[in-house]
């Protein structure tokens, strides 16, 4: 049996060690909003925090958490950067499809997190593990911007763009 800290609850899972945390997440403790795409680290939209660090939850084997504090997409908005990011991810109306976004908002809180002010090879760095197939990069790319600065300026130059352009 296994105790895993879960967006500030405790969660007592018996699962074998070597499961991987998006299983626990998804099928033990019932949190969907963390989606599964590759299951091999390649896509980022299974990411979630450990202690505010994000990281792939397809292939971290739970028994490897220890007592680290793991966020979801579900709680993310609790914390300042995650909370600046959904609301810029609102305004900007970065969502396509939606199904890698969990993931995407869950690289760009970290990032906030660790960098306040980002500069575009920060954002590139911090988010090219985390694939969009509906291609909204230059979208969260404003946001990310917004969400540091406070600024809109920078939605102006995407009002003419049709959703999905490419990066
Ligand atoms: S599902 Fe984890 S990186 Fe793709
Ligand atoms: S919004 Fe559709 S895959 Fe990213």
């Amino acid at each position: 049996m296994l105790t895993l800290s879960v967006n500030g609850q405790s969660h007592p899972v018996d699962v074998p060690d070597d499961m991987p945390l998006l299983w626990v997440l998804r099928d033990v403790i019932g949190l969907t909003g963390t989606k599964f795409g590759c299951g091999i680290a390649q896509c980022g939209a299974c990411t979630v925090h450990l202690d505010g660090e994000a990281v792939r939850s397809c292939v971290l084997p739970v028994g490897a958490i220890g007592q680290r504090a793991i966020t979801t997409i579900e709680a993310v908005g609790n914390t300042p950067s995650g909370q600046k990011i959904q609301q810029a991810w609102l305004d900007v109306d970065v969502v396509q499809c939606g199904y890698c976004q969990s993931g995407q908002i869950m690289s760009a809180a970290a990032l906030l997190q660790r960098v306040p002010n980002p500069s575009d090879a920060d954002i590139d760095a911090a988010m090219s593990g985390n694939i969009c197939r509906c291609a909204t990069y230059v979208r969260i790319r404003a946001a990310i911007k917004q969400a540091a600065t406070g600024k809109q300026e920078l939605l102006q130059t995407l009002v003419s763009e049709p959703k999905g352009a490419a990066p």
